[in-house]
């Protein structure tokens, strides 16, 4: 991986070096060219003009050119550049040099524009030479009247010897940065690999179901951001795990004791160890008791793995919570009559249908009543309460029993949390109960809350939103 990652930073810092110094120096040369032939152009127009000075009286006077040509000419010669006069026929009268190579010739359109007395420049590529060449010719004019032209012919010296500098130039810039970016590259991608390989090992502990190691990496952008992420997904993980081994120990715990105690009686009976017929049908009661409280967990169980599994069902659809209310409240007539608590309704008038399976908050309001009767001492009162509250049909169920100590309130949600484990498993209970409430809330885009006075009685609801 290392490899990789430095291979390919490596390859792309060279292709854009390489586009950067071909675009640069491409750029470089244009403006080069164009300054050097611009500057050698303006040289030779003014040394154009000046001669034709010079030459003008001369030509009138009808003088041999030959000699002035020469000389005015010399100090240029030795740079290429070639003077010649021509008359108002475009025919040569006088030169500086052989004039063997004729690159500089004038054709029939220069001429006419000589004769509008304009100077006629050219540029071009020279035939003879690997070289740019500018030709400029100056008109003389008697009054209006064209009489002849100098012409000055030459090389644009120092082009080509400048771009061989600049490929040199170049071409050395290339391999420093080459070189540099080889450097950069090592070093970025180790800065970049270190992290994901912690990451990979990390992962690979993960998947071994070991938990405590940790992502460590500090930097602050999107590799700072993927250890942050995968820690915080070790830590998730790690409290389901606990979670699942918690409920584990739960449920084979939960199982035990009502097994133990059937075991216990059916062997008494079996091995004929009870005393009489009415022995054996107490142990009988107690047998049949245990196994309802097993079908209950078992039953229970299955739910809350639905959940988990996210294959609970739900018929959504509107339903008046108050009927829900009254049936639930039927459903719980015996406990209700065995304990001889009174039992209060205090329904809102025009309180909103509320949306959601009916026969699951009958449940949750179920559960709710029934602890609330459960736990309330003999004799003790409830009162069910249905309001309208911001959006929300609030549903609290209110008693006056012991209540529930302030630090177990916020585990009351818990799978199997009992604030008192045998008096709560003595009154039939598993402890989850209010597991399976939130659950069914939440999926229903509900809350559940909780408030007690210890001592006082205990207050338990749950919101639906209105919709
Ligand atoms: N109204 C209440 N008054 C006092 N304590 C309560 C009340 N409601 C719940 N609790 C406490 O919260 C715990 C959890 O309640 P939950 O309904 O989940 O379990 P459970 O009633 O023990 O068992 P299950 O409902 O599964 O039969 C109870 O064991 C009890 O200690
Ligand atoms: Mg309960």
């Amino acid at each position: 991986m290392k490899i990789g990652i430095f291979f390919k930073l490596l390859v792309t810092y060279i292709i854009v070096i390489m586009m950067a110094i071909t675009v640069l120096g491409a750029l470089q040369m244009i403006f080069i060219q164009n300054y050097l032939t611009e500057a050698k152009q303006q040289e030779l127009v003014i040394k154009s003009q000046d001669l034709a000075e010079v030459v003008k009286p001369l030509l009138i006077r009808g003088e041999d050119l030959h000699p002035v040509i020469i000389s005015l000419n010399r100090a240029d010669r030795s740079l290429g550049t070639e003077a010649w006069v021509i008359d108002k026929t475009g025919k040569l009268i006088a030169t500086s040099e052989d004039h063997v190579h004729c690159e500089g010739d004038i054709e029939r359109t220069d001429l006419e524009q000589l004769r509008g007395g304009v100077v006629s420049v050219r540029k071009g590529q020279s035939r003879y030479f690997d070289e740019s060449v500018i030709r400029v010719a100056a008109p003389m004019l008697q009054g209006d009247e064209f009489i002849g032209a100098v012409i000055l012919y030459t090389p644009v010296t120092g082009i080509k010897a400048t771009f061989a500098r600049m490929v040199d130039m170049y071409g050395l810039a290339a391999l420093l940065s080459i070189l540099l970016s080889g450097v950069v590259g090592f070093i970025l991608s180790r800065y970049i690999t270190r992290p994901l390989r912690e990451v990979s090992n990390v992962a690979h502990s993960v998947a071994e179901g070991r938990f405590e190691n940790r992502v460590d990496v500090k930097s602050n952008d999107e590799l700072g951001q993927l250890g942050d992420a995968i820690n915080h997904m070790i830590k998730r993980l790690s409290q389901y795990e606990a979670m699942r081994r918690d409920f584990v120990a739960n449920v084979s715990h939960e199982l035990r004791s009502p097994l133990t105690s059937i075991r216990g009686f059916v062997d008494a009976v079996a091995e004929g160890k009870s005393r009489d017929a009415e022995e054996q049908a107490r142990y009988l009661a107690i047998v049949q008791k245990e196994t309802h409280r097993l079908t209950k967990l078992v039953n229970e169980l299955l739910e809350i793995s639905r959940f988990d599994a996210r294959e609970s069902k739900f018929n959504m659809d509107f339903f008046p919570v108050e009927v829900v209310v009254n049936r639930a409240v039927a459903s719980l007539k015996p406990q209700i009559e065995a304990k001889s608590v009174s039992i209060r309704k205090v329904l809102e008038k025009d309180i909103p249908l509320c949306y959601g399976d009916e026969d699951r908050i009958e449940q949750v309001i179920h559960n709710i009543l029934e602890n609330a009767v459960r736990y309330s001492e003999e004799g003790g009162s409830i009162i069910i309460s249905v309001n309208r509250q911001n959006g929300e049909v609030v549903i609290e169920a209110v008693d006056n029993g012991p209540g529930i100590p302030r630090e177990d309130l916020p585990r009351i949600w818990e799978r199997f949390y009992r604030v008192d484990k045998a008096r709560s498993r003595d009154q039939g209970g598993t402890g989850l109960g209010l597991a399976i409430v939130e659950e069914i809330i939440k999926k229903h885009g509900g809350r559940v809350f909780a408030e007690s006075e210890p001592g006082k009685g205990a207050m338990i609801g749950f919101a639906l939103p209105v919709i």
